[in-house]
């Protein structure tokens, strides 16, 4: 039995005020993720789980034709009006399901799916279902949360040496390396490339932002001049791409893998 909020409403987790760390990992999550689609004029793309839309109007503005395919209305709802105000073309907004997409075999040029696979309950068919709508050589790009990030395994160590050696409380009620309780699946590097792998030719890897969450950061950064805080985000950045596996957010980039079954 499948059990999902069709009004889910993720207003609480959009963050409002953001710290500079914060901002470096959303602004760089999005850059990373909507350039990968190589979205522009012509191109048809599909935004899987796309919330309150602001990816798939980002896309639009690109030029391309964009579908945002969400199962909740209030999501939806809220999307349009976001974008009632703006100008120019508009992405078409579709209830679907991620693992039964209502489109043909290679309807789209590129399709994202962005801080969401963690919500599905049948993520590895989610990811088969983008492969086959997505055309032959188009691209698939998957940007998710790693829970085994530099600043979870920081954060777990700090709560353990707390709690076994001092006998003290976890520094915070809502531990950062746990996945939070509307997640299926706790992401890392080796779950999302073996996913991946089983229905789309793995082009890159990529590693966005170190860091994020880990006990202390974001106080530091939002004491620190913007300046200085600048520098250890983007320097904290080029070691999330050095070392993806450490890193806060994963983006994978693949082409879909053709079988007998999903051949146009
Ligand atoms: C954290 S939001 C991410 C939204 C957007 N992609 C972004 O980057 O802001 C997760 C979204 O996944 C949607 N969702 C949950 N389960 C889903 C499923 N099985 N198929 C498609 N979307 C789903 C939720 O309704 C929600 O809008």
């Amino acid at each position: 039995m499948r059990v999902v909020d069709l009004d889910r409403d993720m207003s609480d987790v959009i963050p409002t005020g953001l710290t500079p760390d914060s901002e470096f990992l959303f602004d760089q999550m999005t850059e990373i993720t909507l350039n990968a689609t190589q979205a522009g004029p012509g191109t048809r793309v599909l935004d899987v789980a796309s919330g309150v839309g602001q990816d798939s109007l980002s896309l639009a503005e690109r030029g391309a034709t964009v579908v945002g395919a969400e199962p909740s209305h209030r999501m939806t709802g809220m999307a349009q009006l976001f974008a009632e105000d703006r100008e120019g073309p508009m992405p078409f907004w579709v209830r679907g399901w991620a693992d039964r997409l209502p489109f043909d075999t290679g309807s789209f040029d590129a399709c994202i799916c962005k801080g969401a696979m963690d919500h599905f309950d049948a993520p590895d068919r989610a990811i088969a279902e983008m492969a086959r709508v997505t055309r032959e050589g188009g691209r698939v790009v998957l940007a998710i949360a790693n829970f085994e990030s530099l600043a979870c395994r920081v954060g777990r160590a700090v709560d353990d040496f707390r709690q076994d050696t001092l006998g003290w409380g976890p520094v915070r009620e809502r531990r950062g390396y746990d996945a939070p309780s509307d997640h299926f699946t706790r992401y890392e590097i080796d779950l999302i490339r073996d996913q991946a792998s089983a229905s789309l030719k793995i082009e890159s890897v990529e590693g966005v932002s170190m860091g994020w969450g880990m006990p202390g950061w974001s106080k530091t950064m939002a004491r620190l001049p913007e300046s200085a805080s600048g520098r250890a985000v983007r320097w904290m950045g080029r070691l999330g791409r050095q070392w993806p596996q450490l890193s806060d957010v994963i983006v994978v980039v693949g082409s879909p893998l053709r079988s007998s079954r999903t051949s146009a």
